[in-house]
């Protein structure tokens, strides 16, 4: 994949069920909740389960994605489960200040002054091309308070074939955060699945998954 699926690739997903929407946290969240402190940033957040389920545990949360469809569902969600997580329709390619080194974004959309204690991507990282993973990676620097840790689970080159996101590589990761962050561990997961989307074929047991806990150098 040279280039990020554009927004007109994700709005057709949620047109029909995407097969990343499980109604339920991935679980290696759920793992490593104790870790996770407000405030949190779910960026790519879709449909908002990881982000409700740290809601639900009490968290300061915003959710971030640029499918108003995904932000809709996930505000819906809220209201009905009476969680008063924050989500919002924004491009995560434009948290650098305006005017961004992708040119993306308005003026002053950019600037977000907004800044995190933990980021939890969970799908978001492994869509970008390289030029895009580096201004997200940028992108993160700006909003994470130093110190901050970022929660990162994408699909692995352990998982064969090419339908479905990019796989990434051990190395590929900890190129990505080089500057200014500390890997503190990587270990090897399995994304879940919507059992009932069946026109992707993947491992036995889910996609082979990287789970990495980064922390924002001080
Ligand atoms: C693989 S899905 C994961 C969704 C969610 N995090 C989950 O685990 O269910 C990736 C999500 O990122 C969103 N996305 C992709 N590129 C984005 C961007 N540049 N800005 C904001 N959201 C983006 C898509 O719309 C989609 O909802």
């Amino acid at each position: 994949m040279s280039t990020a699926p554009d927004r007109t690739a994700f709005e057709n997903f949620y047109a029909g069920q995407p097969p990343w929407d499980i109604g339920k946290p991935q679980p290696p969240f759920v793992v490593v909740a104790d870790q996770v402190v407000s405030p949190v940033l779910d960026p790519g957040c879709g449909t908002g389960e990881n982000a409700l389920f740290f809601g639900a545990r009490g968290h300061q949360v915003t959710g971030i994605d640029f499918v108003d469809d995904a932000i809709l569902r996930a505000r819906r969600k809220a209201a009905e489960r009476g969680l008063s997580v924050r989500f919002l329709v924004k491009d995560a390619l434009t948290l650098t200040p305006y005017p961004s080194p992708s040119g993306r974004g308005v003026r002053g959309e950019g600037d977000w002054d907004e800044r995190f204690a933990s980021v939890i991507d969970s799908g978001l990282f492994h869509v970008y091309s390289d030029d895009d993973r580096r201004r997200y990676v940028q992108g993160l620097r700006h909003v994470v308070e130093p110190g901050g840790r970022l929660f990162l689970m994408c699909f692995s080159d352990g998982e064969p074939g090419t339908q479905g996101p990019r796989r990434v590589s051990w190395p590929e990761l900890y190129d990505a955060v080089a500057d200014g962050w500390e890997v503190k561990s990587v270990h090897s997961v399995r994304f879940e699945v919507n059992p009932e989307v069946t026109d992707f074929s993947f491992s036995k047991g889910g996609p082979k998954a990287w789970f990495a806990v980064i922390k924002q150098n001080e």
